[in-house]
């Protein structure tokens, strides 16, 4: 009852139109495939010295870091050593729909609910707060990308985001990090499908180990919040010590770095 409640929400929040037909339709079937990545990992923080204060360099590490997930989603031989990374502990890994549909320059009407551009780069609201928390910890970043883009058309990603979670289906995964023992910390993020997690985000965690590590996870929504995934994240991850979450509403995440730094600053990291 609980569930139909917020998906009959969910409904109304989203704003949904008209949905296609079930599982597999065209949309599904027209989905593009995101150049190959023979490996990655996670993302460098390059500004690692940069604190929550450093406002008046917060545009250009923005544009920097966009660029460099970006860039994850377009070459094909990124491979990142664990040599690299910043050492802080801290993972901040996040999934964006602006990083998975393959927009990575002028934005239409069309597809612009489902796109933010931030100095240039292409990212979306989970990936901005992703931002926000590694400027105010110094953590690394990993964009969850799939193997298969989602429509540039926000309508049709609607409907092929809900035939995928309605089937089970586990969308498979072009990043992967190949480091995770070096991060006893990690941040989680995404948006928040149909009262649920995108479907990619069970691919994720069904496919590392969280066991003795931190997991604080973060969401951005229309108004649905967490809905059911602290839970869901709970039964993946039983060995892994679950803090205290973010929700953030969409329409808010520009004015969400205050909120993300006294979050943060709460958690006593
Ligand atoms: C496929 C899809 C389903 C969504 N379902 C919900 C929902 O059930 N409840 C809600 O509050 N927002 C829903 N939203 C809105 C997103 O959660 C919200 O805009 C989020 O901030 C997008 O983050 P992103 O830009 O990082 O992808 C949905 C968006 C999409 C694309």
């Amino acid at each position: 009852m609980k569930r139909l409640l917020a998906a009959v929400m969910a409904l109304t929040i989203v704003g949904l139109t008209a949905c296609g037909d079930s599982a597999g339709g065209d949309a599904a079937d027209s989905r593009e495939r995101r150049p190959d990545i023979s490996s990655s990992t996670a993302e460098v923080n390059e500004t690692q010295s940069e604190t929550a204060s450093d406002e008046q360099s917060q545009e250009s590490s923005q544009d920097s870091e966009t660029e460099a997930s970006q860039s994850s989603s377009e070459t094909s031989e990124e491979t990142e050593s664990s040599e690299e990374t910043t050492g802080s502990g801290i993972l901040i890994a996040y999934f964006s729909l602006g990083e998975n549909n393959g927009i990575s320059g002028d934005v239409d009407a069309d597809a612009g609910a489902s796109v933010t551009t931030l100095n240039g780069s292409v990212t979306g609201n989970t990936g901005i707060i992703a931002d926000y928390i590694r400027q105010a910890t110094g953590g690394d970043m990993f964009s969850i990308l799939t193997e298969y883009y989602y429509p540039e058309s926000y309508d049709e990603t609607l409907t092929v985001a809900r035939d995928e979670l309605s089937n089970g289906e586990r969308p498979a995964l072009a990043s992967h990090i190949e480091n995770l023992d070096q991060y006893d910390t990690i941040f989680i993020g995404f948006p928040n499908w149909w009262a649920d997690m995108p479907a990619p985000m069970d691919t994720f965690f069904e496919e590392y180990d969280f066991s003795g590590k931190r997991i604080i996870p973060f969401v951005t929504s229309g108004g649905s919040g967490f809905s059911d995934t602290l839970d869901e994240i709970a039964a993946y991850e039983p060995d892994a010590t679950l803090l205290e979450g973010l929700s953030i509403r969409d329409y808010s995440v520009e004015e969400a770095q205050g909120e993300v730094n006294d979050w943060i600053a709460g958690l006593g990291l």
